[in-house]
């Protein structure tokens, strides 16, 4: 029988993934916590939920804890417990990666407009905005040309011509939303970026700037339980396209389902990218040579896998 990893093997697979994206500092964070049996107990004094290695270093870097050397962050965190524990229990993983937009966009490309766009679990709602960025494969490109931001995706298979249909709605739901407009909630979503990855904070921030513009709405609510209720305010001529990236593995095994029951029942058509294995809705063959850190995630249209790809929807593998 597999058994279930370990806190500290969670922690040991952060530090590697991490250094992997060029954050050497939160990579010996990690290794630091996988390897202390004290600051591991501190963790698990959280709910499983919170455990989360990025999580935990956010935290600590929102709080003000030194990101290093281990020994200086470890004492840190043992002189903070209940500061610390506070903090974490009201806080998620929030993290709005742009980048996704571009698998999203792909799948997008292939619905009718005029389009409603419904995101669950959106945070700030920067994914609700696939059309306001430029997207570049090779030589193939779509979405805002003009726009300052421009997403590069290695695509590995056939493309063709990407043209996205028209968005005319477009609202997010999330069980704490995130306001770009708010100098404090982008400040968190900045303390959710390993440390030493500047493109992805200079992305951030010209993203940021992209949705000031015309902030998206995004209301408080479950992916579940509100689903039904929010996507009653689009508009009956627009095709509702709900979107979830990265959110499905915060919810438990049967809410997932559930998620999927919901947006069959609305009629929707539904774009994910989500954890590969994750859905039983969403079965995949891999394609023949496809790096295991670029099949992590599941491109999917109504539950069709179009494409695998990396955590971040940066370097995609068609499936036929
Ligand atoms: C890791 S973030 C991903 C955000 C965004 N989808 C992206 O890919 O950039 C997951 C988001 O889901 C939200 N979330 C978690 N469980 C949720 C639920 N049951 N209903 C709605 N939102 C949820 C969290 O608050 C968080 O903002």
């Amino acid at each position: 029988m597999t058994q279930s990893p370990t806190l500290s093997d969670r922690f040991s697979a952060y530090a590697d993934a991490v250094l992997r994206e060029g954050s050497p500092s939160w990579a010996a964070a990690a290794r630091g916590v996988a390897d202390d049996a004290e600051v591991l107990a501190l963790v698990e004094r959280a709910e499983e939920a919170r455990r989360q290695p990025v999580l935990v270093l956010a935290v600590a870097r929102w709080l003000g804890a030194p990101l290093g050397p281990w020994p200086d962050l470890r004492r840190w965190l043992l002189d903070h417990q209940e500061r610390f524990l506070d903090e974490l229990g009201r806080r998620l993983t929030q993290t709005n990666d742009v980048r996704r937009t571009s698998p999203v966009s792909l799948a997008l490309a292939r619905v009718a407009g005029p389009v409603a766009l419904l995101e669950v679990g959106a945070s700030a709602g920067l994914g609700l905005l696939p059309d306001r960025y430029g997207h570049r494969a090779g030589g193939v490109r779509w979405g805002d040309a003009a726009s300052p931001v421009q997403l590069d995706v290695v695509v590995h298979g056939d493309l063709g011509e990407v043209r996205l249909p028209e968005v005319v709605w477009r609202a997010g739901l999330d069980l704490d939303p995130l306001d770009v407009s708010s100098a404090a909630d982008v400040a968190w979503l900045d303390a959710l970026l390993p440390p030493g990855a500047p493109d992805r904070a200079a992305l951030l921030t010209q993203a940021v700037s992209v949705a000031r513009a015309a902030p998206p709405r995004v209301d408080r609510g479950d992916a579940v339980d509100d689903l039904a209720r929010l996507a009653s305010e689009a508009p009956g001529d627009a095709t509702l396209v709900v979107v979830s990236t990265g959110t499905l593995v915060y919810l438990p095994g049967r809410r997932r389902q559930e998620f999927v029951e919901a947006v069959r029942g609305l009629g929707a058509r539904w774009i994910s990218y989500e954890r590969r294995g994750l859905l039983h809705a969403v079965p995949v063959a891999v394609p023949d040579g496809t790096p295991d850190a670029e099949s992590f995630a599941v491109l999917a249209l109504d539950g069709r896998a179009l494409a695998v790809g990396d955590a971040h929807g940066t370097r995609l593998w068609t499936t036929g």
